[in-house]
Protein backbone atom coordinates (compact mmCIF):
# COMPACT_ATOMS: atom_id res chain seq x y z
CA UNK A 1 0.00 0.00 0.00
CA UNK A 2 2.00 3.08 -1.30
CA UNK A 3 1.52 6.68 0.08
CA UNK A 4 4.39 8.36 -1.50
CA UNK A 5 4.03 12.14 -1.67
CA UNK A 6 2.27 13.71 -4.25
CA UNK A 7 4.90 15.05 -6.24
CA UNK A 8 7.49 13.07 -8.97
CA UNK A 9 11.14 12.58 -8.12
CA UNK A 10 13.29 12.98 -11.36
CA UNK A 11 13.41 9.48 -12.60
CA UNK A 12 16.97 7.32 -12.95
CA UNK A 13 19.54 7.79 -15.58
CA UNK A 14 20.41 4.42 -16.24
CA UNK A 15 19.16 1.74 -17.90
CA UNK A 16 15.77 0.10 -16.46
CA UNK A 17 14.07 -3.02 -17.59
CA UNK A 18 10.65 -3.31 -17.96
CA UNK A 19 9.86 -4.58 -14.96
CA UNK A 20 12.00 -1.36 -13.38
CA UNK A 21 10.26 1.09 -15.91
CA UNK A 22 6.73 -0.38 -14.62
CA UNK A 23 7.57 0.37 -11.02
CA UNK A 24 8.50 3.61 -11.63
CA UNK A 25 5.02 3.80 -13.53
CA UNK A 26 3.49 2.66 -10.70
CA UNK A 27 4.99 4.66 -8.35
CA UNK A 28 4.36 7.62 -10.70
CA UNK A 29 0.19 6.69 -10.62
CA UNK A 30 0.32 6.20 -7.17
CA UNK A 31 1.30 9.73 -6.19
CA UNK A 32 -2.03 11.36 -7.53
CA UNK A 33 -4.22 8.18 -6.29
CA UNK A 34 -6.98 10.62 -5.38
CA UNK A 35 -6.38 13.33 -7.03
CA UNK A 36 -7.88 12.15 -10.53
CA UNK A 37 -11.59 11.48 -10.06
CA UNK A 38 -13.49 10.54 -12.19
CA UNK A 39 -10.54 9.19 -13.98
CA UNK A 40 -8.34 6.23 -12.75
CA UNK A 41 -4.70 6.93 -12.00
CA UNK A 42 -2.08 5.94 -14.07
CA UNK A 43 1.50 6.20 -14.63
CA UNK A 44 3.72 6.06 -17.81
CA UNK A 45 6.80 5.49 -18.75
CA UNK A 46 8.92 5.87 -21.60
CA UNK A 47 12.26 4.13 -22.41
CA UNK A 48 14.64 4.58 -25.51
CA UNK A 49 16.04 1.65 -26.87
CA UNK A 50 18.56 0.81 -24.25
CA UNK A 51 15.95 0.92 -21.45
CA UNK A 52 16.98 4.53 -20.56
CA UNK A 53 13.97 6.76 -19.60
CA UNK A 54 13.34 9.17 -21.77
CA UNK A 55 9.95 10.43 -19.71
CA UNK A 56 7.97 9.40 -16.66
CA UNK A 57 4.39 10.99 -15.76
CA UNK A 58 1.15 10.26 -14.50
CA UNK A 59 -2.33 11.40 -15.28
CA UNK A 60 -2.42 14.54 -12.38
CA UNK A 61 -6.23 15.36 -12.96
CA UNK A 62 -9.27 15.52 -14.86
CA UNK A 63 -9.41 17.20 -17.75
CA UNK A 64 -5.77 17.97 -17.90
CA UNK A 65 -3.31 15.46 -19.96
CA UNK A 66 -3.89 11.86 -19.65
CA UNK A 67 -0.05 10.01 -18.50
CA UNK A 68 0.89 8.73 -22.01
CA UNK A 69 0.05 12.29 -23.75
CA UNK A 70 1.86 14.19 -20.62
CA UNK A 71 5.10 11.85 -20.76
CA UNK A 72 5.09 12.21 -24.59
CA UNK A 73 4.65 15.99 -24.08
CA UNK A 74 7.31 16.40 -21.76
CA UNK A 75 9.67 14.07 -24.24
CA UNK A 76 8.77 16.37 -26.93
CA UNK A 77 9.17 19.70 -25.15
CA UNK A 78 12.97 18.51 -24.10
CA UNK A 79 13.87 17.38 -27.94
CA UNK A 80 13.86 13.79 -27.14
CA UNK A 81 10.98 12.18 -28.36
CA UNK A 82 12.39 10.57 -31.32
CA UNK A 83 13.98 8.52 -29.01
CA UNK A 84 11.12 6.80 -28.28
CA UNK A 85 11.35 2.97 -28.07
CA UNK A 86 8.62 1.88 -25.72
CA UNK A 87 6.09 3.41 -23.71
CA UNK A 88 4.99 1.14 -20.34
CA UNK A 89 2.02 2.19 -19.08
CA UNK A 90 -0.37 1.01 -16.02
CA UNK A 91 -3.58 0.90 -17.73
CA UNK A 92 -4.67 0.47 -21.23
CA UNK A 93 -4.08 3.52 -23.56
CA UNK A 94 -7.38 4.67 -24.23
CA UNK A 95 -8.70 5.03 -27.99
CA UNK A 96 -11.55 7.53 -27.40
CA UNK A 97 -12.25 11.62 -27.91
CA UNK A 98 -12.82 12.48 -24.23
CA UNK A 99 -11.62 15.61 -22.59
CA UNK A 100 -8.24 14.67 -23.87
CA UNK A 101 -7.54 13.13 -27.67
CA UNK A 102 -6.99 9.51 -27.66
CA UNK A 103 -3.67 8.56 -25.70
CA UNK A 104 -2.95 5.86 -28.93
CA UNK A 105 -2.96 8.65 -31.35
CA UNK A 106 -0.31 10.44 -28.89
CA UNK A 107 1.39 7.23 -28.86
CA UNK A 108 1.19 6.41 -32.93
CA UNK A 109 2.66 10.45 -33.08
CA UNK A 110 6.15 8.93 -31.65
CA UNK A 111 8.95 6.47 -33.05
CA UNK A 112 7.25 3.87 -30.37
CA UNK A 113 7.95 -0.10 -31.27
CA UNK A 114 6.55 -1.24 -28.40
CA UNK A 115 3.90 -0.84 -25.63
CA UNK A 116 4.09 -2.86 -22.30
CA UNK A 117 0.16 -2.62 -20.50
CA UNK A 118 -0.10 -3.03 -16.79
CA UNK A 119 -3.57 -3.59 -17.02
CA UNK A 120 -6.42 -3.93 -19.59
CA UNK A 121 -9.46 -0.86 -19.57
CA UNK A 122 -12.00 -2.39 -17.17
CA UNK A 123 -14.79 0.14 -18.17
CA UNK A 124 -16.90 -2.17 -20.53
CA UNK A 125 -17.58 0.18 -23.65
CA UNK A 126 -13.68 0.46 -24.52
CA UNK A 127 -12.22 -2.87 -23.24
CA UNK A 128 -9.10 -3.97 -25.70
CA UNK A 129 -9.97 -1.23 -27.86
CA UNK A 130 -6.51 0.74 -27.13
CA UNK A 131 -4.38 -2.05 -27.28
CA UNK A 132 -5.79 -4.00 -30.50
CA UNK A 133 -5.49 -0.42 -32.73
CA UNK A 134 -1.49 0.02 -31.69
CA UNK A 135 -1.19 -3.91 -32.36
CA UNK A 136 -2.76 -3.27 -35.50
CA UNK A 137 -0.60 -0.57 -36.63
CA UNK A 138 2.21 -2.68 -36.22
CA UNK A 139 3.33 -2.00 -32.41
CA UNK A 140 4.54 -4.92 -30.57
CA UNK A 141 1.71 -4.84 -27.39
CA UNK A 142 2.51 -7.01 -24.21
CA UNK A 143 0.42 -7.28 -21.01
CA UNK A 144 2.37 -7.21 -18.34
CA UNK A 145 0.81 -10.52 -17.12
CA UNK A 146 3.10 -12.54 -19.47
CA UNK A 147 6.40 -10.91 -18.76
CA UNK A 148 8.81 -12.58 -16.93
CA UNK A 149 8.99 -10.62 -13.25
CA UNK A 150 5.72 -8.61 -13.86
CA UNK A 151 3.28 -10.71 -12.34
CA UNK A 152 2.79 -8.72 -9.04
CA UNK A 153 3.33 -5.56 -10.80
CA UNK A 154 0.53 -6.38 -13.26
CA UNK A 155 -1.31 -6.96 -9.63
CA UNK A 156 -0.16 -3.52 -8.46
CA UNK A 157 -1.64 -2.00 -11.66
CA UNK A 158 -5.06 -3.58 -11.31
CA UNK A 159 -4.93 -3.08 -7.50
CA UNK A 160 -4.40 1.25 -8.52
CA UNK A 161 -7.60 1.32 -10.86
CA UNK A 162 -10.03 -0.98 -8.59
CA UNK A 163 -11.84 2.09 -7.30
CA UNK A 164 -12.18 3.10 -11.27
CA UNK A 165 -13.49 -0.79 -12.55
CA UNK A 166 -15.72 -0.58 -9.33
CA UNK A 167 -17.35 2.54 -10.21
CA UNK A 168 -16.85 1.30 -14.15
CA UNK A 169 -18.88 -1.70 -13.52
CA UNK A 170 -21.00 -1.17 -10.96
CA UNK A 171 -21.36 3.03 -10.82
CA UNK A 172 -20.73 2.45 -6.66
CA UNK A 173 -17.23 3.82 -5.59
CA UNK A 174 -14.79 1.50 -3.78
CA UNK A 175 -15.41 1.62 -0.54
CA UNK A 176 -12.33 1.30 1.90
CA UNK A 177 -12.96 0.83 5.86
CA UNK A 178 -10.64 2.19 7.99
CA UNK A 179 -11.02 0.95 11.61
CA UNK A 180 -9.26 1.55 14.74
CA UNK A 181 -8.77 -0.54 17.73
CA UNK A 182 -6.98 -0.38 20.86
CA UNK A 183 -5.84 -3.39 22.57
CA UNK A 184 -8.59 -4.58 24.11
CA UNK A 185 -10.54 -4.30 21.10
CA UNK A 186 -12.66 -1.60 21.36
CA UNK A 187 -12.94 1.32 19.03
CA UNK A 188 -14.11 3.72 21.43
CA UNK A 189 -11.41 6.58 22.58
CA UNK A 190 -10.97 6.98 26.61
CA UNK A 191 -13.40 9.97 28.00
CA UNK A 192 -12.49 13.37 26.92
CA UNK A 193 -9.81 12.32 23.44
CA UNK A 194 -10.74 11.50 20.54
CA UNK A 195 -8.34 9.16 19.08
CA UNK A 196 -5.82 6.76 21.13
CA UNK A 197 -3.62 5.44 18.27
CA UNK A 198 -0.01 7.31 17.36
CA UNK A 199 1.21 9.73 15.24
CA UNK A 200 2.91 7.07 12.26
CA UNK A 201 -0.81 5.64 12.67
CA UNK A 202 -2.52 8.84 12.24
CA UNK A 203 -0.40 9.66 9.00
CA UNK A 204 -1.70 7.07 7.12
CA UNK A 205 -5.57 7.80 8.36
CA UNK A 206 -4.84 10.77 6.81
CA UNK A 207 -2.90 9.38 3.70
CA UNK A 208 -6.24 7.05 3.25
CA UNK A 209 -8.46 10.25 3.06
CA UNK A 210 -6.24 11.46 0.72
CA UNK A 211 -6.35 8.65 -1.45
CA UNK A 212 -10.11 9.00 -1.46
CA UNK A 213 -13.05 11.31 -3.03
CA UNK A 214 -15.40 11.17 -0.35
CA UNK A 215 -15.64 10.06 3.21
CA UNK A 216 -18.63 8.31 4.84
CA UNK A 217 -19.57 8.36 8.83
CA UNK A 218 -22.23 8.64 10.80
CA UNK A 219 -23.96 10.36 13.15
CA UNK A 220 -22.85 9.06 16.31
CA UNK A 221 -19.04 10.00 15.00
CA UNK A 222 -19.97 13.11 14.15
CA UNK A 223 -21.98 13.88 17.16
CA UNK A 224 -19.06 12.54 19.74
CA UNK A 225 -16.14 13.55 18.15
CA UNK A 226 -17.02 16.59 15.79
CA UNK A 227 -14.06 15.40 13.18
CA UNK A 228 -12.80 17.84 11.10
CA UNK A 229 -12.63 14.92 8.30
CA UNK A 230 -9.63 17.08 5.99
CA UNK A 231 -6.53 16.07 5.20
CA UNK A 232 -4.20 17.62 7.76
CA UNK A 233 -1.24 15.21 8.61
CA UNK A 234 0.12 14.43 5.04
CA UNK A 235 0.25 17.17 2.52
CA UNK A 236 -3.30 17.12 0.17
CA UNK A 237 -3.60 17.01 -3.69
CA UNK A 238 -4.11 20.63 -4.14
CA UNK A 239 -7.07 22.50 -4.87
CA UNK A 240 -8.97 18.94 -3.66
CA UNK A 241 -12.64 18.84 -2.49
CA UNK A 242 -14.27 15.98 -1.10
CA UNK A 243 -17.64 15.03 -0.65
CA UNK A 244 -18.90 14.07 3.39
CA UNK A 245 -22.01 11.63 3.37
CA UNK A 246 -23.33 11.84 6.90
CA UNK A 247 -25.61 8.75 7.68
CA UNK A 248 -28.17 10.66 9.81
CA UNK A 249 -31.73 8.70 9.99
CA UNK A 250 -32.77 10.60 12.80
CA UNK A 251 -31.50 13.90 11.80
CA UNK A 252 -29.72 14.49 14.69
CA UNK A 253 -26.38 16.40 13.12
CA UNK A 254 -26.80 20.16 12.87
CA UNK A 255 -27.33 21.80 9.64
CA UNK A 256 -24.96 24.18 10.78
CA UNK A 257 -22.61 21.42 10.65
CA UNK A 258 -22.80 20.04 7.86
CA UNK A 259 -22.38 23.97 6.48
CA UNK A 260 -19.25 24.38 8.44
CA UNK A 261 -17.78 21.22 6.80
CA UNK A 262 -17.24 23.63 3.55
CA UNK A 263 -14.61 25.41 4.80
CA UNK A 264 -12.81 22.60 5.07
CA UNK A 265 -13.11 21.52 1.58
CA UNK A 266 -15.95 19.10 2.20
CA UNK A 267 -19.49 19.25 0.50
CA UNK A 268 -21.71 17.36 2.94
CA UNK A 269 -25.11 15.97 2.71
CA UNK A 270 -26.91 13.39 5.29
CA UNK A 271 -28.67 10.40 3.67
CA UNK A 272 -30.81 7.85 5.61
CA UNK A 273 -29.10 4.84 3.56
CA UNK A 274 -26.14 3.72 2.93
CA UNK A 275 -26.46 2.12 -0.50
CA UNK A 276 -28.36 5.36 -1.38
CA UNK A 277 -25.53 7.45 -0.65
CA UNK A 278 -22.97 4.93 -2.31
CA UNK A 279 -24.95 5.61 -5.27
CA UNK A 280 -24.96 9.47 -4.70
CA UNK A 281 -21.12 9.35 -4.02
CA UNK A 282 -20.80 7.60 -7.65
CA UNK A 283 -23.01 9.61 -9.66
CA UNK A 284 -20.98 12.66 -8.59
CA UNK A 285 -17.58 11.19 -9.86
CA UNK A 286 -16.30 9.45 -6.27
CA UNK A 287 -13.85 6.49 -7.28
CA UNK A 288 -13.23 5.83 -4.06
CA UNK A 289 -14.77 6.57 -0.39
CA UNK A 290 -13.13 6.20 2.96
CA UNK A 291 -15.22 5.02 5.73
CA UNK A 292 -14.63 6.65 9.08
CA UNK A 293 -17.41 5.67 11.77
CA UNK A 294 -18.26 4.01 14.76
CA UNK A 295 -19.15 0.24 16.36
CA UNK A 296 -22.77 1.02 14.31
CA UNK A 297 -22.44 2.07 10.78
CA UNK A 298 -18.94 -0.26 10.42
CA UNK A 299 -21.52 -3.57 11.16
CA UNK A 300 -23.95 -2.62 8.74
CA UNK A 301 -21.41 -1.99 6.41
CA UNK A 302 -20.22 -5.71 7.18
CA UNK A 303 -23.48 -7.09 7.54
CA UNK A 304 -24.16 -5.70 3.81
CA UNK A 305 -20.83 -6.87 2.77
CA UNK A 306 -20.35 -3.67 0.96
CA UNK A 307 -16.69 -3.30 1.54
CA UNK A 308 -13.60 -3.90 -0.70
CA UNK A 309 -10.97 -2.78 1.77
CA UNK A 310 -10.29 -3.03 4.98
CA UNK A 311 -7.70 -1.46 7.06
CA UNK A 312 -7.74 -2.29 10.82
CA UNK A 313 -4.94 -0.17 12.58
CA UNK A 314 -4.48 -1.98 15.94
CA UNK A 315 -2.78 0.07 18.77
CA UNK A 316 0.07 -1.92 19.75
CA UNK A 317 0.21 -2.89 23.75
CA UNK A 318 2.92 -0.69 26.09
CA UNK A 319 5.50 0.65 23.75
CA UNK A 320 4.98 -1.85 21.21
CA UNK A 321 4.58 -0.08 17.51
CA UNK A 322 1.08 0.25 16.33
CA UNK A 323 0.31 -2.22 13.19
CA UNK A 324 -2.25 -1.55 10.03
CA UNK A 325 -3.82 -4.78 8.76
CA UNK A 326 -5.10 -4.46 5.18
CA UNK A 327 -7.78 -6.61 3.65
CA UNK A 328 -9.12 -6.65 0.12
CA UNK A 329 -11.71 -8.08 -0.81
CA UNK A 330 -10.96 -12.07 -1.72
CA UNK A 331 -7.17 -11.50 -0.83
CA UNK A 332 -4.47 -11.94 2.01
CA UNK A 333 -4.38 -9.56 4.88
CA UNK A 334 -1.22 -7.34 4.34
CA UNK A 335 0.47 -6.38 7.60
CA UNK A 336 2.38 -2.68 7.76
CA UNK A 337 4.02 -2.09 11.40
CA UNK A 338 3.62 1.52 11.52
CA UNK A 339 6.09 3.31 13.43
N1 LIG B 1 -11.85 3.64 16.37
C1 LIG B 1 -12.34 4.10 15.25
O1 LIG B 1 -11.86 3.76 14.16
C2 LIG B 1 -13.50 5.05 15.29
C3 LIG B 1 -13.88 5.72 14.11
C4 LIG B 1 -14.98 6.57 14.18
C5 LIG B 1 -15.66 6.71 15.39
N2 LIG B 1 -15.26 6.04 16.49
C6 LIG B 1 -15.95 6.16 17.76
O2 LIG B 1 -17.25 5.63 17.63
C7 LIG B 1 -18.10 6.25 18.59
C8 LIG B 1 -19.45 6.49 17.96
O3 LIG B 1 -20.01 5.24 17.69
P1 LIG B 1 -21.36 5.06 16.90
O4 LIG B 1 -21.51 3.61 16.61
O5 LIG B 1 -22.44 5.78 17.63
O6 LIG B 1 -21.05 5.94 15.61
P2 LIG B 1 -21.41 5.81 14.07
O7 LIG B 1 -21.41 4.39 13.64
O8 LIG B 1 -20.49 6.75 13.39
O9 LIG B 1 -22.87 6.41 13.96
C9 LIG B 1 -23.97 5.64 14.35
C10 LIG B 1 -25.23 6.31 13.92
O10 LIG B 1 -25.31 6.32 12.51
C11 LIG B 1 -26.66 6.34 12.12
N3 LIG B 1 -26.92 5.42 11.03
C12 LIG B 1 -27.53 5.72 9.87
N4 LIG B 1 -27.61 4.66 9.08
C13 LIG B 1 -27.06 3.65 9.73
C14 LIG B 1 -26.89 2.31 9.42
N5 LIG B 1 -27.29 1.79 8.26
N6 LIG B 1 -26.29 1.53 10.34
C15 LIG B 1 -25.86 2.04 11.49
N7 LIG B 1 -26.01 3.32 11.86
C16 LIG B 1 -26.61 4.13 10.98
C17 LIG B 1 -27.45 5.95 13.36
O11 LIG B 1 -28.17 7.09 13.76
P3 LIG B 1 -29.65 7.28 13.20
O12 LIG B 1 -30.43 6.13 13.77
O13 LIG B 1 -30.09 8.60 13.68
O14 LIG B 1 -29.57 7.19 11.74
C18 LIG B 1 -26.44 5.56 14.39
O15 LIG B 1 -26.80 5.95 15.68
C19 LIG B 1 -17.38 7.50 19.05
O16 LIG B 1 -16.93 7.31 20.37
C20 LIG B 1 -16.18 7.60 18.14
O17 LIG B 1 -15.05 8.11 18.80
C21 LIG B 1 -14.19 5.22 16.46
Amino acid sequence: MPFPDPTLPAPPAAPQDLASALRLAIDAASRFRGATAPNPTVGCCLLDAEGRVVALDAHRRAGTAHAEAGAIAQARAAGTVGRVHTVVVTLEPCDHHGRTPPCTEAILSTPARRVVVGAVDPNPAVAGGGAGRLARAGLDVLMADGLPGCAALADGCRALIAPFAKRATTGRPYVTVKQALDPAGSMIPPPGAKTFTSEPALRLAHALRRRADAVLTGSGTVLGDDPGFDVRRVPDHPGRRRQLAVLDRRGRVPAAWLERAASRNLDAFRSDDIGTALDRLGAAGALEVLVEAGPAVLESVAAAGLWDEWVVIRKGRGAAPDRAEVRRRGGAVETLELS
